[in-house]
């Protein structure tokens, strides 16, 4: 692990009044001309946002920093706030982001104690929005987390066809029919954005030796596919206490999910697959 990378640690602002002041860090002085008392700004129309900081520049403790912005003049997004906090107000803010529609997974964080992607969460109303990184990552600055592991997990599966056999036709795509390619949807979807397994207890305390349930419905998504023709090794590799049955099927997985899967379930497939009793598309 690099140095510098730091495990989530959460240190409150105050909830007095006084905390609603915006609370300048000396990193970003350049933003102070552009910050307003917020007790002279409409309630409804001004929100304000807590935000995880940590620079590993200046690896002091981390904090929650306050901005406020007029939601009159942002999108109606979590990412757009942030967009334009990092564009308006503090280009220092760090966190990633891409596509904006849901599709990349790389703006996953943890919005008001729930893991989601920042581009499909609509901004809040009323209170304070607080935005950290995901759960039980190490922070590589601000809202940025180290994936390392989760994709390292992912590719552990080996998420792609093997085939004892050629191909019907060779040089050809393996046909497939309209019930097994249907055996592939609500997996094929994942977009990898980790919202579901760092909501995932047993992932919190085993993210060396538990897959976790994104890998987990990777591998169900292989071990279902009616082209695959390593079933049988597969679900072998992940026959083990840690690997695959550390999950108790508390299922805060599936409420995770933004893009409305149900690894969980997928777990369950593979838990009854071994015991001879799942589904699978092929004979
Ligand atoms: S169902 Fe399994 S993978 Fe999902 S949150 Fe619970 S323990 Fe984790
Ligand atoms: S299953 Fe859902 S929450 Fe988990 S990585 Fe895939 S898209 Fe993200
Ligand atoms: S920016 Fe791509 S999923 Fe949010």
């Amino acid at each position: 692990m690099a140095m510098g990378i730091l495990r989530r640690v959460v240190s409150r602002v105050s909830s007095s009044p006084a905390s609603m002041l915006i609370r300048i860090r000396a990193h970003a002085s350049e933003a102070q001309a552009q910050q307003v008392q917020p007790t002279a700004r409409d309630a409804t129309t001004f929100k304000t946002f807590q935000i995880y900081r940590w620079n590993p520049d200046n690896p002091s403790k981390p904090e929650l920093q306050e901005y406020q912005i007029n939601l009159k003049e942002c999108g109606p997004m979590v990412l757009d706030a942030l967009i334009k906090i990092k564009n308006e107000i503090d280009p220092t803010l760090t966190f990633r982001r891409s596509c904006r529609e849901g599709i990349c997974g790389s703006c996953a964080m943890n919005i008001d104690g729930c893991n989601g992607l920042a581009c499909l969460t609509k901004i809040p109303s009323g209170a304070p929005t607080t935005i950290t990184p995901l759960p039980h990552m190490y922070v590589i600055k601000d809202l940025v987390v180290d994936m390392t592991n989760f994709y390292n997990q992912y590719k552990s599966i080996e998420p792609w066809l093997k085939r004892k056999n050629s191909p019907p036709v060779p040089g050809k795509e393996i046909p497939q029919s309209k019930k097994d390619r249907a055996m592939l949807d609500g997996m094929y979807e994942c977009i990898l954005c980790a919202c579901c397994s760092t909501s995932c207890p047993s992932y919190w305390w085993n993210p060396e030796s538990y897959l976790g349930p994104a890998a987990l419905l990777h591998a169900n998504r292989w071990i279902s596919d009616s082209r695959d023709e390593y079933t049988a090794e597969r679900l072998e590799a992940i026959n083990d206490e840690f690997k695959l049955f550390r999950c108790h099927t508390i299922l805060n997985c599936s409420r995770a999910c933004p893009k409305g899967l149900n690894p969980g379930n997928k777990i369950q497939n593979i838990k009854l697959l071994q015991m001879g009793r799942g589904l699978v598309a092929k004979a």
